[in-house]
């Protein structure tokens, strides 16, 4: 059977996608096949699609590193048709078939059941975005931060992982500080839970390698100087992630914050958490994102629309989460 797919391909040094019909057999193999429903757009997916990073590194594939969509047919122990599933990173979009489809066949082990309470629609709103500012937040706790001990900055605000990390440490009852570029956005910033907006210009040029303790936690997701500016202001015994590069992959840092702070640097991965951590995050994700907040992060497009977005959110101008529907 045919289904329709956004497909990469790569001609000399450039990428171009299309909408495409597929059959069935042209699957990659996979102990599991799914009826897609939704997908969503993320920072790597618009590198991917953009050819702005070398993300996809077999060239056709389908893009999309997110999916959420209903089990066919499953040989994968525990797995059965009728299940709904969430899968996030893994290979999808790098060396397998990714979301940006009706259809997927991939392996078991790259899947995580859905929770009750989120629709496959919901799971594509929240996404790798929304599944890394878990991430962050669980490295948060983990490193002993908490509400009590003060504010969290969260950095790139606007965009997916930052509008979420914002809804779930708000609702955590954390004091809430976005740091973002638009400021125009300040309504959205505090309907979704922060307490105070800063221009993100005080972070993101160089700074001292140690200054003034503001921060208790940081959820980071541009890097570069804004990192090493969250580091040197971060209080003693402070936590700071890092995801993301929207600004740069530098880290023009000191060490003074480790060795006269005692603050502690979390990498966060999502594209090769254990299954463990992604069961985990997806089971927090229930119990401590407010769905009416989410819902007002997001907008829905189609497949054939996933270029032109993605250039806008490059460009820094989407605010919050994109969910794809592959079947428009
Ligand atoms: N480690 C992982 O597993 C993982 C998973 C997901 C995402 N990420 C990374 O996390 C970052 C955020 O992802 P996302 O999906 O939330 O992307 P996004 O929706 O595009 O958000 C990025 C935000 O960063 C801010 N920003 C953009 N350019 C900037 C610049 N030059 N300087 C400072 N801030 C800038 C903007 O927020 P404002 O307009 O509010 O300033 C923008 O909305 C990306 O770098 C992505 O690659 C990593």
């Amino acid at each position: 059977m045919s289904f329709k797919a956004l497909l990469a391909s790569k001609s000399g040094s450039t990428v171009s996608t299309s909408v495409v019909e597929l059959d069935e057999g042209e699957l990659m193999p996979g102990d599991v096949t799914i009826a897609v429903e939704y997908s969503s757009l993320n920072y790597k997916d618009a590198l991917a699609v953009s050819g702005r990073a070398e993300i996809i590194r077999t060239f056709p594939l389908i893009a999309g590193i997110d999916l959420a969509g209903t089990v066919e047919s499953s040989s994968y122990p525990g797995i059965v048709p009728g299940d709904r599933v969430v899968l996030n990173g893994w290979q999808l979009s790098q060396a397998h078939h990714g979301g940006y489809a009706q259809k997927a066949r991939v392996n078991g082990d790259w899947l995580v059941k859905l929770p009750e309470v989120f629709s496959t629609k919901d799971a594509m709103a929240i996404g790798t975005a929304g599944y890394t500012a878990m991430l962050s937040v669980l490295a948060l706790e983990h490193g002993g931060v908490h509400p009590e001990h003060g504010d969290i900055l969260v950095t790139g605000a606007n965009g997916g992982v930052g509008s979420i990390a914002i809804a779930l440490l708000s609702r955590l009852g954390y004091r809430v500080v976005a740091s973002t570029g638009r400021l125009a956005e300040a309504d959205y910033l505090r309907s979704l839970g922060a307490a105070e907006i800063i221009d993100r210009a005080q972070l993101s040029e160089s700074g001292p390698p140690i200054a003034r303790e503001r921060w208790a936690g940081v959820v980071d997701c541009v890097g570069s100087h804004t990192l090493a500016n969250a580091l040197a202001q971060t209080r003693y015994g402070g936590v700071v992630t890092a995801c993301g590069l929207a600004q740069g992959t530098g880290l023009p840092a000191s060490v003074l914050p480790f060795i006269l702070r005692n603050v502690t640097l979390a990498g966060i991965d999502s594209v090769n958490a254990p299954q463990a951590m992604r069961i985990q995050a997806w089971a927090r994700l229930a119990r401590d994102l407010d769905l009416d907040k989410l819902a007002s992060t997001t907008q829905l497009i189609g497949l054939s629309e996933v270029p032109a977005a993605a250039e806008r959110l490059l460009a820094g101008q989407v605010r919050g989460r994109t969910i794809v529907d592959v079947n428009v």
